[in-house]
């Protein structure tokens, strides 16, 4: 019998740009459970991650806490660069330098400061045990701890740590496993354990707080070297080459050219020079729409592409720079293009539900870039607030006037010193939406289910059935789409953000 539904080619007709709504996945046949689905897929040339999830480069998505969470749930974070150069390096170390259990950047403070600097520290950060250095930095001679047991019954808060902290200390030497800290923590009862390199200075420290909470991460994302994959965006400009040259330093695995319409001569050189300066280093381009765009960045040299111009929920690009493209037209044309060379596709912005990440992987994305999906989650930077009663965070474009004005705008060709500065965003808020582990648990559980019913075990099958024709497709009309959604309640609980909402 003649399958129902249209070939993707014959959906996306010239002259006309669809996005994920617009269309509905004819159901395939199911011989698999959920559980035999595999989320695996790359995000550029040479790097492969478990789950098709990428964050985008902005200052209020993606640090050093987004990303390990997201490497350590199996996908990847890629650290924004409205920041100095030192910033940015700085996050980049921290995804790269993290083991699970070990905090490398404890909090640390000088003999000479006092108690009070304590009590405030424990107020605010909610931890005792804390390592006394040299100097009061990282990689400085440890001298002490300061435990609560060392100030429990001292009255001067004035007292200097270096009068109260306890000296005779066990230690680790770098390079110590997280069994051996355990064993030697059960041993000797402590609650914190030091780590020292070889000429004593503190590397980072163990707590046995963390350890018995230590949760295992078997689908994480990382390199030879075991650490956590991390992404970083650059920009175009030269006098950005420095600060290519230090992520490259600091470990990164994979550069994202940040620009909004990247099919422009400096985004080619800086392909060049990313190539030829880092070879062993992926480069993701973009961003594109247009086969023709990809195709220049391809031949340019890069490992990945970065697609959409005008999808992203904060984005006003469309409106006010009349380009753009639909982006599941988008996506559709340019994977196409791009699997000729074996180049991944990373369809960016415009995320909002599972059923998006899974048109998007239909279409032949081989993963989806969310900002405001993990703008909200507690791993993002920023801290929650309340608005007549729902728990939010802020979420802003790279191109608000607000972001611009903190150094952002870079994609877009602006000048944070430029008199007149068009904004193509907005700033917000989102919506609270918990910790990255439990998100990204829900979306893979959602997108199993998803390729399941369309009757794909993995992206790689799904991507071939699009492009032999054998996935099937239909338009979806308005009212379709009403159809399709929650409608004719007064009000009904949000699945994703188990909140109350008006229809
Ligand atoms: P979202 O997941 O729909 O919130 O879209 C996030 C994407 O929007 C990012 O990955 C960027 O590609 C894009 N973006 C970020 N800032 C801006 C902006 O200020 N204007 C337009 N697009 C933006």
């Amino acid at each position: 019998m003649e399958p129902d539904g249209v070939m993707a080619k014959d959906l996306f007709k010239p002259g006309e740009g669809l996005t994920y709504d617009d269309l509905i996945i004819m159901p395939g046949f199911i011989e698999f459970a959920p559980a035999d689905v595999s989320l695996t897929t790359r995000v550029s040339r040479n790097i492969a991650v478990r789950r098709p999830l990428v964050s985008s480069p902005m200052d209020t998505v993606t640090e050093d806490r987004m990303a390990i969470a997201l490497a350590l749930a199996g996908g990847l974070g890629i650290i924004h660069y409205n920041n100095t150069v030192e910033e940015q390096v700085k996050l980049v170390r921290r995804v790269k330098r993290f083991e699970n259990g070990m905090i490398t950047d404890p909090v640390v403070l000088s003999p000479n400061r006092t108690i009070a600097d304590l009590k405030r520290i424990k107020k605010e950060q909610g931890f005792s045990g804390i390592p006394i250095t040299e100097d009061g930095t990282l990689n400085s001679k440890l001298v002490g701890i300061v435990t609560n047991r060392d100030i429990d019954f001292e009255a001067v808060d004035t007292k200097p740590l270096r009068e109260v902290m306890s000296t005779d200390l066990l230690t680790a030497k770098k390079g110590v496993t997280l069994e051996q800290c355990n064993e030697l923590m059960r041993k000797s009862k402590r609650g914190k354990l030091p780590v020292i390199d070889d000429k004593g200075r503190l590397v980072a420290l163990t707590s046995r707080r963390d350890l018995l909470k230590n949760r295992d991460f078997p689908e994480a994302s990382k390199d030879k070297n075991s650490q956590l994959l991390c992404g970083a965006a650059v920009s175009t400009k030269p006098q950005d080459r420095d600060r290519i040259g230090a992520l490259a330093e600091a470990g990164v695995n994979v550069f994202v050219i940040d620009s909004a319409q990247g099919w422009s001569s400096y985004q080619i050189e800086t392909i060049a020079y990313l190539k030829k300066t880092w070879p062993a280093i992926d480069v993701i381009a973009g961003n594109v729409v247009t086969a023709r765009q990809a195709g220049a960045l391809i031949d340019a040299g890069c490992d990945g592409l970065r697609v959409g111009m005008g999808p992203g929920s904060i984005c006003t690009t469309q409106e006010m720079m009349a380009v753009g493209r639909g982006q599941g037209t988008a996506v559709f044309h340019v994977s196409a293009a791009a699997a000729k060379h074996g180049i991944p596709v990373i369809a960016d912005g415009g995320i909002s539900l599972i059923g998006h990440i899974a048109k998007a992987l239909a279409l032949g994305a081989s993963a989806v870039m969310c900002g405001s999906l993990f703008a909200g989650a507690s791993e993002s930077p920023g801290e929650y607030f309340y608005r007549e009663g729902v728990r939010l965070k802020r979420y802003r474009g790279m191109a608000s006037i607000e972001a611009m004005k903190s150094g952002g705008g870079k994609r877009y060709f602006t000048e944070a010193t430029q008199k007149v500065q068009i904004p193509q965003g907005v700033s917000g808020a989102v919506p609270d939406r918990g910790s990255v582990h439990d998100l990204v648990a829900y979306l893979s559980e959602g997108l199993r289910l998803a390729l399941q019913d369309m009757g794909y075990r993995d992206i790689p099958s799904l991507h071939k059935a699009t492009q032999k024709g054998e996935l099937r497709f239909e338009r979806r009309s308005h009212s379709a789409q009403r159809e399709g959604a929650v409608h004719d309640l007064h009000s009904y609980v949000d699945p994703q953000l188990g909140q109350k909402s008006e229809l």
